[in-house]
């Protein structure tokens, strides 16, 4: 069996390493012994984006991007989607195996329970201007609560831990409809204990002060799975930034807000917005072609197609897509729909995007279910943070646990100025 190490070969001295391989890696330390001369630093590596760095061991969630396969613990998230609810997989991301049906019960009771805010939260909220981007609320008051559970700083307390992981996803859904409510301009509606997660956070949404509120089970069934597919997926930006933020010893709250911010950007979580705005800056199918030539000219991106990892068909795409279809039967379709499924069959015989893999990633879709369930496109990107909260915290509470981890510190290539004497203004 040949050893497990690479040999390595520097040109500049004739001198041989052999550096050892684990998990289809080499520690990149291990490059530092490779000097030209003693007095070097050693060689490091330049991987701007992390494009082929890993950061951590994990075992939440598997991708295989060329096939096209996504497992939470190891269950196909075709099968989460069918048979799990959300709750269910937020526990199964967390514990690692999937509840006993008296786990779910006080999993569920312990969360549903705390989807109240401290008032002062209401507050921060109705302070926004009505019409603020509700992304830039949730972010803000993420980092807001950590002021009313000074506790959770306590990261290494498992205990503390748990408290503040049921919080947080019970308040991060009530947050995002309160955040919706106040850009809308309508009153805060409170949460109800007696609805499931996804009910409750359609009650908050479209629910009227003072009445009842009757859960259509199609939009609850589908928003529940919307979230189940957008709960992980392994070490893309925003988590990242979680276990960045996370390593300092930050509290959750914090974590999850800086994770959220990354989350908003266009090129991440912000895409199932920018999907509806491409769409409709096309207008009618007639334009597609000319909009094509735009994206093979470089002038824009094709929203919702591409993937660092995925260079296949998205399976979160797949199960939305179909997932469409059942909404659009009880709320109307989505007008759009017809043009993207265009868009995407001319893109995906195009030898640009052909060439590229690019395919339709989770955003390319998912963005028009929400419309047709009378969600804002601003509301969008705050709908897949709310579910990914759980998958942050799973990856957060991965990171606090996992002795191999150390506070985030990448070093750099330094090209500017050498060292140079300060000069006064009047000889400058
Ligand atoms: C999410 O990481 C995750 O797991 C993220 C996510 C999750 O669940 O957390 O899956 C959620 O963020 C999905 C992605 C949502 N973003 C978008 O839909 C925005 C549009 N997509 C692109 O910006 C892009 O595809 C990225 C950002 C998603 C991935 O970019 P990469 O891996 O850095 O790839 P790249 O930019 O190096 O592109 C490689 C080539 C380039 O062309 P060439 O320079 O080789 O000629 O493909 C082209 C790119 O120009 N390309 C695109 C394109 N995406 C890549 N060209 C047009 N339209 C696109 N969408």
């Amino acid at each position: 069996m040949p050893a497990e190490t690479i040999t390595i070969t520097d040109n500049r001295t004739g001198k041989t390493y052999e550096l050892s391989i684990q998990d289809e890696t080499i520690r990149a330390l291990d490059l530092r012994k490779i000097r030209a001369h003693d007095e070097d630093f050693g060689l490091m590596t330049y991987d701007p984006g992390y494009t082929n760095t890993t950061s951590c061991k994990s075992r939440i969630t598997f991708i295989d991007g060329d096939k096209g396969i996504l497992n939470y613990r190891g269950y196909p998230i075709e099968q989460l989607a069918e048979s799990s609810s959300y709750l269910e997989t937020a526990y199964l991301l967390r514990s690692g195996e999937l509840p006993t049906a008296a786990q779910l019960g006080e999993w569920t009771k312990s969360i549903v329970s705390q989807s109240a805010v401290p008032s002062f939260i209401e507050g921060l909220i109705e302070s926004f201007p009505v019409g603020s981007h509700p992304m830039g609320m949730l972010i803000s008051v993420l980092g807001a609560l950590s002021t009313a559970n000074s506790d959770s700083k306590h990261v290494y307390d498992v205990d503390v831990r748990t408290k503040h992981i049921h919080k947080l996803i019970a308040q991060v859904a009530t947050i995002s409809a309160y955040a919706y409510r106040r850009q809308s301009g309508l009153p805060l509606v409170s949460p109800d204990a007696n609805l499931s997660f996804s009910g409750n956070v359609l009650k908050m949404m479209f629910g009227k002060t003072g009445e009842r509120y009757r859960v259509n089970p199609v939009l609850e069934k589908a928003l529940d799975v919307l979230f189940i597919l957008h709960a992980d997926h392994e070490q893309n930006c925003s988590t990242s930034t979680m276990r960045m933020v996370g390593s300092s010893e930050a509290d959750p709250y914090v974590s999850t807000a800086a994770a959220a911010a990354a989350l908003y950007g266009p090129l991440h979580g912000g895409a199932n917005e920018a999907v509806l705005k491409m769409l409709k800056e096309i207008g009618t199918k007639s334009h597609i072609p000319e909009y094509i030539q735009r994206v093979k000219a470089g002038e824009v991106k094709l929203m919702g197609f591409g993937h660092r990892v995925y260079k296949n068909y998205d399976p979160r795409a797949r199960i939305i897509k179909h997932t469409a279809y059942q909404v659009f039967e009880t709320m109307g379709t989505n007008p759009m729909l017809d043009m993207a499924i265009e868009l995407e069959r001319i893109a995906l015989e195009d030898e640009y995007f052909v060439k590229r893999k690019l395919y339709p990633n989770v955003d390319f879709y998912s963005g028009m279910i929400y419309q047709a369930m009378g969600f804002p496109v601003e509301m969008f990107t705050v709908l897949f943070g709310l579910a990914r909260t759980s998958g942050w915290l799973a990856q957060w509470e991965e990171l606090v646990t996992d002795d191999d981890q150390k506070i985030g510190r990448p070093r750099q290539i330094f090209l500017g100025s050498p060292e140079r004497k300060y000069l006064p203004i009047s000889e400058r």
